[in-house]
């Protein structure tokens, strides 16, 4: 009989592509994935520790299972990804019926380490060397990127893929756990990135997101040539097959010229950049060591707006963080004014032990003036997103269609037409009636309504296909 895996996964797109890969190797040892945790033979979870609410809410999806593996003490309960290495064996003291605690750099272990707990084997337990302890050389190697197998079936949609570039981060920003627990920064082979990019365009993939924590800063020396992301772009982009190409995420200071021309000059690149400032404030900023001015970044953003003037910019902040005055926040309100993000993600300061910012500086800012900074700034940023998609009402643009929308998902049978998502150049999410059969194409959509999060639009009269009245199993499950 085959047994069921069951993988619930938080935090970034980092972890969406573990996760896709965890689940093509277990596969592989003939695994199929199951609905429902209490129907599972093998139960993960693929976590995030950036803030401790991620945490707080494995360790809860946790508790609730310490009653079904009392049931059936066979099932295995894995606690993978960030979290793994950042807790390590302190999983199996808060939570001792884990089996599993692996981190991410030793993530093709699992369908072994699945085995031995199922030999009886007991918990076992494998993560990366600690960043100071070693030669980075040896460190490096304890973080191996987990790449090369793939399954069309994981993805978000089978005409995009996610492509790692880049592992590792070395910006060490003081209230960033992500250095500590996804190890030294490490640029992935060209060859190897583009032999992937190959295999994904012949299984059907239209657009590539290239991953990495600081995509921007990619840098990859062999025989003394250096290969930049700029560089890579323009590899890609000879790829047929391949529309379109986009990356995440950009460090401000490592946004240079060759990148902007690259991203001007190819027209498989998406306009769009996100590009996160984290604050307004200049002493905010150098508290949280993040390289650059506020002054520095306002440049970095003209510079990106003169080459490319239809690009979209988005942000993320962080509000709350330790000693921020009422001064300093309005300073980052300030910034995002002026600068006309597309949107911005924000997110209170969360202490995060074992980073400079907790060892340093005292989480001084209570959790209601954090809760109020945010809800202030989201409602600048919103606004500014609604007035710029209101803009778009009455334009054109080419969507590349995703699949269905998320309420027509929830409904089983709504006749001949439905309501599907697609994606503009800009990253503009964008709401339309089709059939599924324009999955993975290209349409010219005209806008006809617009709110801060979404674009509604028709399809150009010529392409709308014939109407279709029997729904794929994809759609129907
Ligand atoms: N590598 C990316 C993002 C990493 S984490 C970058 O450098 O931009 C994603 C976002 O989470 C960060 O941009 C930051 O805004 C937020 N973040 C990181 N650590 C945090 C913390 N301790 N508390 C709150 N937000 C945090
Ligand atoms: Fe974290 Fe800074 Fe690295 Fe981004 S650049 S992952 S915020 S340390
Ligand atoms: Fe979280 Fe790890 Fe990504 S800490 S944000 S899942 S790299």
């Amino acid at each position: 009989m085959t047994k069921q895996l069951y993988i619930e996964t938080v935090g970034c797109q980092m972890n969406l592509l573990d996760s896709e890969l965890v689940v093509a190797s277990l596969r592989k040892q003939g695994y199929a994935l199951a609905k429902k945790a209490s129907r599972a033979d093998v139960i993960l979870f693929n976590t995030c520790s950036v803030r401790e609410h991620a945490e707080e809410k494995i360790y809860s999806a946790l508790g609730r299972l310490k009653h079904i593996k009392r049931q059936h003490p066979k099932k295995v309960i894995g606690v993978i990804g960030c979290m793994a290495q950042n807790h390590q064996s302190k999983v199996f003291q808060r939570a001792p019926f884990v089996d599993l605690v692996v981190g991410p750099g030793q993530l093709h272990q699992i369908p072994d380490l699945i085995h031995r707990v199922m030999e009886n084997g007991g918990p076992q337990l494998e993560v990366s060397l600690d960043r100071k302890g070693e030669h980075r050389r040896t460190v490096e190697q304890s973080f191996e990127s987990y790449d090369p197998l793939r399954m069309p079936e994981m993805r978000p949609s089978r005409y995009q893929a996610f492509v790692r570039i880049q592992i590792g981060c070395d910006k060490f920003c003081t209230y960033c756990i992500v250095p500590k627990v996804r190890g030294p920064e490490q640029g992935r082979n060209p060859d190897e990135i583009l032999a992937e990019a190959r295999q994904l365009a012949d299984e059907g993939c239209r657009e590539i997101v290239l991953l990495g924590q600081t995509v921007n800063s990619y840098r990859y020396q062999e025989s003394g040539k250096t290969t930049r992301l700029s560089d890579l772009l323009y590899r890609l982009s000879d790829i047929q097959g391949i529309d379109r190409l986009k990356f995440v995420t950009n460090y401000p200071r490592d946004m240079t010229i060759d990148l902007l021309h690259a991203v001007r000059d190819l027209p498989k690149c998406a306009h769009y950049l996100h590009v996160p400032a984290q604050s307004g404030s200049n002493r905010m900023l150098r508290q949280m060591k993040r390289g650059y001015t506020v002054e520095q970044y306002r440049e970095m953003l003209s510079k990106i707006r003169e080459h490319i003037p239809t690009a979209a910019v988005t942000s993320d902040f962080i509000v709350g963080f330790c000693g921020e005055t009422e001064d300093d926040f309005a300073l980052t309100c300030d910034l995002v004014r002026e600068s006309r993000f597309k949107n911005s993600f924000i997110f209170k300061y969360s202490e995060r032990p074992g980073t400079k910012g907790a060892d340093r500086y005292p989480d001084d800012i209570s959790d209601p003036v954090k809760k109020d900074r945010n809800n202030t700034l989201l409602a600048i940023q919103n606004a500014i997103s609604e007035e710029m998609n209101q803009q778009k009402i009455g334009r054109e643009y080419e969507v590349l269609v995703e699949g269905p929308s998320k309420s027509s998902r929830k409904q089983e049978h709504q006749g001949n037409r439905l309501q599907l998502t697609g994606r503009t150049m800009t990253d503009d999410i964008v709401v339309f009636d089709g059939n599924l059969r324009q999955q993975g194409q290209l349409l010219p959509i005209t806008i006809y309504d617009a709110n801060a999060f979404t674009l509604f639009g028709e399809v150009r009269m010529e392409h709308v296909g014939p109407e279709v009245y029997s729904l794929s199993p994809e759609f129907t499950n």
